[in-house]
């Protein structure tokens, strides 16, 4: 399975801090915004990653993160000319995707939780198309999932005034490879972009779309907003004060065995001084 980080946008919610920056490049705490959804991939047990970024910020990403091989991982960016959507990943992706199957996940989308390298395990496994769902206080903010007690989906509506249930779609999404061909047929919304949940709406006419649901030890934050942006910091900062890393990639790779001891050893010992370095020279060391 192939997977793709949309971090295209254009961050208007959260000018200025986005104007000269990619959203997906401001700090959570201590790290890029784009390392917990990248390590999210990983942690799927997914090393081909397309990253979806605007024209002015594809160099920044690439600086970066390389092109993977030292993650044990083959990174490839794309430009999204205009933030015509998240559907047109898919159309942006296409060479890429070629006959696999895909995971996208959306550059601002934060997930944290035991348990959750299992669930994205097994959601590699998709015929169809899995989306997820998550019970939020404040649904009318995110796509919404209906579904039944046998967890089939009833309905999905992308930010409905009237939410039918309190379960928000976060922006993590398998598919099988017929995703191509349903995102080159939807049409643009009244808001003028391609919406991942018209494709959902496309799985859910086949009769192809299930739901998975997070339980409550998994933790999901959208850092579309200020508020949410600043929670997401704080949640960070309290864990790893407390616990490990969190979306550290360097771990990740070593503990997904997309690396060795000895490769993650010549990268870090590569790094600049720092408390990240310290964290990963104990790693290896195994304390
Ligand atoms: C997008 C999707 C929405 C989803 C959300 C999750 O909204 O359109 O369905 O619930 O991401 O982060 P956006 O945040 O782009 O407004």
């Amino acid at each position: 399975m192939k997977g793709i980080i949309l971090a295209g946008g254009s961050g208007t919610r959260l000018y200025p801090l986005t104007s000269t920056f990619s959203k997906q490049l401001l700090p959570i705490y201590n790290k890029p915004l784009i390392y917990y959804p990248l390590s999210t991939l990983m942690l799927a047990g997914i090393k081909d990653i397309l990253i979806i970024s605007t024209e002015n910020d594809k160099d920044s990403f690439k600086n970066l993160l390389g092109d993977g091989s030292k993650f044990g991982c083959n990174f490839v960016y794309k430009v999204q000319k205009k933030p015509n959507g998240i559907g047109q990943a898919f159309i942006i992706g296409k060479d890429f995707i070629s006959d696999s199957k895909v995971a996208l996940i959306l550059g601002d989308n934060i997930f944290y939780g035991s348990g959750i390298r299992k669930f994205l395990k097994t959601s590699t496994k998709v015929e169809g198309a899995y989306i997820f769902a998550y019970e939020v206080q404040d649904p009318k903010r995110f796509g919404v999932v209906e579904f039944d007690k046998n967890n089939n989906v009833l309905s999905i509506e992308e930010k409905p005034l009237n939410p039918r249930s309190n379960f928000a779609i976060p922006g993590l999404y398998f598919y099988d490879n017929n995703v191509v061909e349903i995102a080159k047929n939807i049409s643009p919304s009244e808001r003028g972009e391609y919406e991942i949940t018209d494709i959902n709406k496309e799985y859910l006419k086949n009769k192809s779309l299930k739901v998975r649901i997070f339980n409550r030890g998994t933790t999901w934050f959208d850092t579309g907003t200020f508020e949410s942006l600043s929670d997401a910091s704080h949640f960070i900062r309290l864990n790893e004060q407390r616990q490990k890393k969190i979306s550290c990639i360097e771990e990740v790779a070593y503990k997904m065995k997309f690396i060795s001891k000895n490769q993650l050893s010549n990268l870090v010992h590569g790094y600049k001084e720092s408390e990240y370095k310290n964290y990963l020279l104990n790693i290896i060391s195994g304390l």
